[in-house]
């Protein structure tokens, strides 16, 4: 039986987490489950209402919350970490500085995921600590954002260590894709992904038989966009030709691969102008999660401390759960399963830095991920990715070496941002903004 901490117990995620878990008892049983979070009190109300849901559906898992870092890391197989350093409000300062200033604004795409790397990197670390002086055989299984730069600061300042950095963003899109085409689940869909996190093609879906699916999936896409035909497009970068006909079809002299069907944040980067044109700088991303999900999910763990009973919860085991809960299982159980995962390139994109920090197919297993080789991929997409990875080495150089230039040149370099001018107004606003949670610059 397996022993797990979640890292941001406190988080909106956390419940679906616990659900997931007490589902998978059969496949992946534990015998503790454990909160870790820095903020004891917002911990506490996710932890009230999980300990009632537990002692109710697996009274089996001795349950604790704490936020001491010695009792949360001793004695773990597995550190699940979803931490958000700054929270929801420091969040909407990412979203909201960069849009005054014309520029996309959003968590890891952009100046604000500069800025949020900038803050995640000290918080992510710190776990890895705990975790090898507690624990040092555990997987940390990391979700924390911005997953690109934070994979980069931990190949830089803790190679040794074991820990996996994941994204639930090609999940996510994968799953919505089995639903368009009658699949039952993502998991029926083996691919061919390469980029980085949040920043990847796909070069292939096949159904389990071998059945090519990428033709019916873009056909599709070309006119309803990622999700069910059924609803409304509301993603109007989908309607731009350029999207299907210019960056879908990568074809040149080098590709291995004669298609490709883009991850959805690739619009931030191509069509930045649309991004923000669709924008509402009062009113971001974080503004909405705190009105909606924040409220619900936390009014419903007081719902079920109150009552005293989950009979009625509506807590549900979500995808992002699914991802981490599934990986855990292929290394404690040796299944050999299949996932994309952000591992150091060494040659699975034949044509990437060797010390990229790349999202590729891997298969794990008890010994951890092996990456599939995913030959050598077109020029557009090539130099794409190199501006980019630039932009994330010179984020992890800039928090190392407290260096503000190398800051504003990463900045510079974002394919979101139009000058070094906005870019030094964009750094400025935001060295303010972040000044309880960066270094010195
Ligand atoms: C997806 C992305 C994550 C991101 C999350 C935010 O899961 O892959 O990188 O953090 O969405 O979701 P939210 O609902 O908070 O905007």
């Amino acid at each position: 039986k397996q022993s797990v901490v979640i890292a941001g117990g406190g988080s909106t995620y956390t419940a679906g987490i616990v659900m997931m878990l007490i589902e998978n008892q059969d496949k992946f049983p534990l015998r503790t489950l454990k909160f870790y979070d820095n903020d004891g009190e917002r911990q506490k109300i996710v932890a009230d209402a999980c300990a009632i849901i537990i002692q109710e559906r697996a009274p089996e898992i001795e349950f604790i919350a704490t936020t001491e870092p010695e009792e949360a890391f001793t004695d773990v197989d597995f550190v699940m970490a979803h931490i958000r350093v700054g929270g929801l409000p420091m969040r909407g300062l990412d979203e909201k500085i960069p849009l005054k200033h014309g520029v996309v604004g959003q968590e890891t795409c952009g100046p604000g995921g500069i800025a949020y790397g900038m803050r995640s990197i000290p918080g992510v670390i710190e776990l890895v600590e705990f975790m090898e002086q507690y624990s040092p055989e555990a997987w940390m299984l990391n979700y924390s954002n911005p997953a690109s730069i934070v994979a980069e600061a931990t190949r830089i300042l803790k190679p040794d260590s074991k820990i996996i950095n994941i994204c639930d963003m090609p999940v996510a899109i994968k799953k919505g894709i089995a639903d368009i085409i009658g699949l039952a689940d993502g998991n029926d869909i083996v691919d061919r992904y390469y980029g980085l996190n949040h920043f990847g093609w796909w070069t292939e879906m096949l159904d389990k038989s071998g059945n090519d699916l990428l033709p019916k999936i873009k056909e599709h896409v070309a006119k309803w966009g990622y999700g069910p035909s059924s609803v409304e497009n509301d993603n109007p970068l989908l309607e731009e030709a350029s999207w299907m006909d210019t960056f879908q079809k990568a074809k040149d002299s080098y590709s291995v691969d004669p298609e490709t069907l883009p991850n959805t944040y690739l619009k931030y980067y191509l069509f930045p102008d649309d991004v923000v044109a669709h924008s509402d700088p009062t009113f971001t991303r974080a503004d909405e999660v705190m009105a909606n999900r924040e409220k619900t999910i936390f009014a419903e763990c007081q719902r079920v401390a109150a009552a005293g009973t989950a009979a009625e919860t509506s807590f549900e085991a979500g995808e992002h759960a699914e991802f981490i809960v599934q990986l855990a299982g292929a290394l404690a159980y040796n299944t050999y399963e299949r996932m994309l995962l952000i591992v150091e390139n060494n040659g699975a994109v034949a044509n990437l830095p060797l010390d990229a920090m790349v999202e590729v197919p891997c298969l794990v297993s008890k010994r951890g991920y092996e990456p599939l080789a995913m030959g050598i991929i077109p020029q557009f997409q090539k130099g794409m990715i190199e501006q980019q990875l630039a932009v994330e080495k010179l984020v992890v150089q800039a928090y190392l070496e407290q260096s503000y230039q190398k800051l504003l040149q990463a900045i510079t370099l974002s394919k979101t941002v139009p000058s070094a001018t906005v870019a030094k107004a964009i750094l400025d606003d935001l060295v303010e903004a972040n000044q309880a949670y960066w270094p010195v610059l």
